[in-house]
């Protein structure tokens, strides 16, 4: 998708959803009044979510009305976090942590197959209109490095041929379960065991 694409598809009006609406209501009730507008990141999840995953400028102009605040201040929060997208991603939007205990796992060859199985080029829609990707750093989950976040779903303990599964997977729209595929649960030791190499219970 290119660039002039994504700038002619910024839409000229947003507003939340009557449910999320509700839910905008419920947020705001967490601050005081005179603090209202700290409640401008849990909003711009919110656009995000009901807008397939992006914001749109449209979006943060409305941000801004309903918490009486300027619009330039929404803007600076929404560009300075990397979980905000600001153009169109794919329905299946993948996040390949790079950052130091990642790539000496293996994220390298990770964004290698991002290039050839999703798209050439990063925060680009792949081919068939259904992926991208970008590269982020540490998304929290080193001790299960290399990892990929899609969507709001982690994939842990990767190497090449469970990355070319999943990205297949997804680009078919039947994604594969996340969580560790070395088969550890959450982030135990191999097969269950215990520091003295017997299982736990
Ligand atoms: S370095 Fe990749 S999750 Fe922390």
């Amino acid at each position: 998708m290119s660039l002039k694409k994504v700038h002619n598809e910024q839409p000229k009006e947003f507003k939340f959803s009557a449910e999320n609406l509700k839910k905008a209501e419920d947020i705001l009730k967490k601050y005081p009044e005179k603090n209202k507008k700290s409640a401008v990141m849990p909003f711009l999840y919110l656009a995000q979510k009901q807008n397939d995953n992006w914001i749109p400028l449209a979006a943060m102009k409305y941000i801004a009305n309903f918490l009486s605040m300027p619009y330039i201040a929404v803007y600076e929060v929404a560009t300075f976090y990397s979980m905000y997208n600001l153009a169109p991603v794919g329905k299946h939007f993948i996040q390949v942590c790079t950052t130091t205990p990642c790539l000496i796992r293996g994220a390298d060859k990770i964004v290698k197959l991002c290039k050839e199985k999703i798209s050439s080029k990063e925060n680009v829609i792949s081919e068939l209109g259904n992926c991208s990707w970008m590269e982020v750093e540490c998304l929290g989950a080193c001790v299960s490095a290399p990892m990929i976040q899609i969507n709001d779903d982690y994939y842990e303990d990767l190497d090449e041929k469970s990355v070319k599964e999943i990205f297949d997977s997804i680009i078919k729209d039947k994604p594969l379960k996340p969580g560790s595929y070395r088969g550890r649960s959450n982030t135990s030791p191999e097969k269950n065991k215990a520091s003295n190499g017997e299982k736990h219970a």
